[in-house]
């Protein structure tokens, strides 16, 4: 079994809410490792290229969008002038641009075996009401997403962590080189694993 690796993004309400390092322990203290830091305020490039423009992401964010709209009996015509997936999705993207642009962003790539499943366990439900007590987003944030629409930004939701070993490679190629990138021994992998 080989170690996977997944980006984090501390977004602008964690980085202006001072919570950098309380997020940061909690990956610690589970025992990923970290591979890579960086804190810069980030360029329009580099979230467009970190946030997919294919037809399958918009997709899938208009969709949860209209699922959670139609959850709480909200019309979604009403903020987006649309019901199309699609051009939700789009909508959305070009928040996010804006959103990631208002403060630094603090980036953290992570390294372990089954990495995805445990940093979007510790993350929670992308949406703040469905997430759980105990999770970074179930702890500190409570912003919803009607909320945040009728304000035509995104979610409020502290961080981002990468959905799926593939996504996670490419969006560490947008952020780091690899030489920015680190291999060194943790002391308790060989008491966790057995191994290193
Ligand atoms: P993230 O995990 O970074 O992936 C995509 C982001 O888009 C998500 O977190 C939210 O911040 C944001 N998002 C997705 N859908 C919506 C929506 N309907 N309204 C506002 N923000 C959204």
């Amino acid at each position: 079994m080989t170690k996977q690796r997944a980006l984090l993004i501390i977004k602008p309400d964690g980085v202006q809410r001072g919570l950098i390092g309380k997020i940061l322990s909690r990956f610690e203290r589970v025992g990923l490792k970290i591979i890579g830091l960086k804190f810069i305020w980030a360029n329009e490039k580099q979230i467009k290229d970190h946030y997919p423009s294919t037809e399958a992401w918009f997709k899938k964010v208009g969709e949860r969008t209209l699922t959670n709209y139609a959850k709480k009996g909200l019309d979604a015509k009403k903020i987006f002038k649309t019901d199309d997936a699609v051009s939700i999705g789009k909508t959305v993207k070009q928040w996010l641009v804006d959103y990631m642009q208002q403060s630094p962003v603090f980036l953290v790539v992570v390294e372990s075996f089954d990495v995805i499943e445990i940093v979007r366990k510790l993350s929670g439900n992308t949406i703040p009401v469905l997430a759980a007590p105990g999770t970074i987003r179930g702890d500190f944030s409570h912003d919803t997403i009607d909320l945040a629409n009728e304000q035509s930004r995104p979610l409020r939701n502290i961080i981002h962590a990468s959905d799926s070993v593939e996504d996670g490679e490419k969006e560490i190629k947008v952020w780091f080189k690899e030489d920015e990138l680190f291999e060194y021994p943790r002391c308790d992998e060989k008491f966790m694993f057995g191994r290193q």
